[in-house]
């Protein structure tokens, strides 16, 4: 199993000012042992280049009325891959679940989140817009396809009804290359499938390019999650350095 359980093998670390207490540093200093001792020499550095970001966030308040709304609402009919036949997660005909004012606390924590992720983390002043936002259900059996979210930058699950024994949110490295070494121990660098077990009320704020998936639902109790899209607010880029996309032109 090349995977690494994110929750159960990776202690904290020392934060940078600043920071989330969930965000992990990106740049690791490590010994050889014996190799290190040896000598006077200061320790080796590792360096993480192009770290992914994936933030958790833990629900600020007890979210009981939303969830029951979550449960009114309209779903569409079963769901089946064609090719492979396995039953997927339905999901709600209302697509814009984050509009509506029973969502609002839901959607105020959403927002301060994201803002942390983008000035905290990628140290930007862009302003991000939640675009579409859908419910999932999925029963017994039901899975979700690997995908990623075209057409938005940041995306996010917040999971209203799960427990770390229902199936975890599993990333996916694509650009993991075509030699496999004989791994002792994952970690990192290492490791090209990541799961992460989701708690209650938990959120998880990732890139949009990053590959995901749900392994299918083993048990009888219902994993039920609100995901969405964001995309930056205004024009992007700047003119000085060619890359300045005027979307006001393009409505
Ligand atoms: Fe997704």
């Amino acid at each position: 199993m090349d995977y690494l359980n994110y929750h159960k093998e990776v202690k904290p670390q020392p934060q940078p000012e600043g920071f989330s207490k969930n965000v992990q540093p990106t740049k690791d200093y490590f010994s050889f042992g014996d190799l290190n001792q040896q000598t006077t020499q200061p320790q080796d550095e590792l360096i993480q280049l192009f770290p992914t970001p994936v933030l958790i966030c833990s629900c600020p308040f007890e979210h009981g009325e939303e969830l029951e709304w979550i449960k009114k609402q309209s779903y569409r009919g079963e769901n089946k891959n064609i090719e492979t036949q396995e039953v997927l997660n339905r999901q709600s005909d209302d697509t814009f679940i984050l509009d509506k004012p029973e969502m609002s606390r839901v959607r105020q924590f959403i927002d301060i989140k994201l803002k942390e992720f983008l000035v905290n983390i990628m140290g930007s002043d862009n302003e991000m817009i939640i675009t579409q936002s859908w419910l999932n259900r999925n029963g017994k059996a039901e899975s979700h396809h690997e995908h990623k979210h075209p057409n938005s930058m940041i995306s996010g699950v917040w999971y209203p009804q799960i427990h770390e024994k229902l199936p975890p949110i599993q990333f996916r490295d694509s650009k993991q290359r075509d030699v496999s070494l004989s791994i002792k121990k994952f970690n990192h660098f290492n490791s090209t499938t990541f799961m992460l077990p989701m708690k209650k009320g938990e959120l998880i704020l990732f890139p949009s390019n990053l590959q995901h998936s749900v392994p299918a639902n083993h048990s009888d109790e219902e994993r039920i999650s609100l995901s969405f899209n964001t995309w930056a607010k205004g024009n992007l880029g700047n003119e000085k350095n060619l890359t300045y996309l005027p979307l006001d032109r393009c409505v």
